[in-house]
């Protein structure tokens, strides 16, 4: 159901060249360690407030970055001072929180997986539509410039034609409390993790792809998949996902074309002073590349707000590509689950 656009706050007047100010929902981890460090340092963002569920965790954060501490989500978004909201909640209430940000008229930048449904993920696609608002899912590995440099050396020739891509991100188990283990606040691996392979066979293939099977192993004491594996389709390229928090550390994909393989570790969660290497393997030849670190987090805290900006100065964008770029993710997801075959798991934590 879309919901209507509600009274601009008095106050809240759109400057193109004005500051982005953001609101924070949730004292997370993810905002302790990298997102709210990238937004503080980005240029023209300021972090006017940070909401918890616990006043004293919420000054706890602003002590570090500044802004006001607030109780509750709601008072936060009641707020004229505040032009968009970083939703770095636990997944299940990625979609309650970013609705009612854009209802109350805040641009959203809201953690992956942006829902734990696509009826949710439409759901918020078209209330940021009708607002005209922007609406992004924290894809950070989107925004780091060596997968333009894969995309490049692909489409020059470098390995012949795509035939497989084989892509992975996995980990140890985490604590037992941790929410990724608890399945009323959309714990588990697929969600977790299982997006980033799915959501890096988008960006090289487009969104014509197709879920061919899958396998998710549930633990039963917690009820959360920890781990996992897709098989998808795309044109004549085969692309599998494999995911999951029971395995030593891994993240990376491959590309394997006619004439030569191209192989990127550490794809989605590189330091910022990684520098990614390219490693090239064909019959009787190896060849590394090394591409230049970059920051992804601070990448995509710019980019959000450059795309606000555009936003409130009516520039065309990219958003609506975008808005189907991650409403495909969610269909994915919602058709990988729907085709696996479960197999119940001990020891998942
Ligand atoms: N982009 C990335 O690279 C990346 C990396 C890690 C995680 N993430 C995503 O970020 C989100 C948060 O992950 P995280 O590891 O930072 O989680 P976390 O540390 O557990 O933080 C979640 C926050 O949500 C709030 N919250 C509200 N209701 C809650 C409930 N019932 N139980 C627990 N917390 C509740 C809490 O804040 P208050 O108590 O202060 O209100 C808590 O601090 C997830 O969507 C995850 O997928 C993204």
């Amino acid at each position: 159901m879309v919901q209507p656009l509600a009274e601009p706050a008095p106050g809240a007047d759109f400057d193109p060249a004005a500051t982005v100010r953001i609101g924070v929902l949730g004292a997370a981890s993810i905002a302790w360690r990298r997102m709210l460090p990238a937004l503080t340092a980005t240029a023209g963002v300021s972090v006017a407030a940070i909401a918890s569920r616990d006043r004293s965790r919420a000054a706890a954060f602003t002590e570090r970055f500044g802004g006001e501490p607030i109780e509750g989500y709601a008072a936060l978004l009641e707020r004229a001072d505040i032009d968009a909201v970083y939703v770095p909640l636990p997944n299940s209430l990625h979609h309650e929180w970013a609705a009612a940000a854009l209802a109350a008229g805040k641009h959203v930048l809201a953690e992956k997986p942006l829902t734990t449904c696509a009826a949710d993920t439409a759901d918020l696609v078209r209330l940021a539509e009708v607002n005209n608002l922007v609406l992004r899912e924290n894809f950070t590995f989107l925004h780091h410039p060596v997968h333009a440099v894969v995309r490049n050396l692909v489409t020059a020739g470098r390995i012949g034609e795509p035939r497989h891509f084989t892509s992975s991100f996995c980990f140890p188990p985490l604590p037992a409390a941790d929410v990724r283990y608890r399945p009323e606040l959309g714990g588990g691996a697929l969600l977790d993790v299982g997006v980033y392979p799915i959501r890096a066979a988008q960006l090289f293939f487009g969104n014509e792809i197709e879920v061919a099977g899958a396998v998710l192993h549930v633990d039963p004491v917690t009820g959360v998949d920890v781990s996992g594996s897709a098989l998808l389709a795309t044109g004549d390229v085969v692309v599998t996902a494999e995911f999951g928090f029971r395995h030593s550390y891994g993240s990376r994909y491959r590309l394997w074309g006619s004439s030569a393989q191209l192989l990127l570790e550490r794809a989605f969660t590189p330091p910022p002073t990684h520098q990614p290497v390219l490693r090239i393997d064909e019959q009787d030849h190896a060849e590394e590349i090394v591409t230049p670190a970059a920051d992804q987090f601070a990448r995509s805290a710019a980019a959000f707000a450059a795309e606000v900006r555009a936003r409130r100065a009516g520039v065309p964008n990219s958003a609506a590509a975008s808005n189907a770029d991650t409403l495909c993710t969610a269909e994915l997801l919602d058709a990988v689950r729907a085709s696996a075959r479960v197999v119940t798991v001990s020891g998942g934590h």
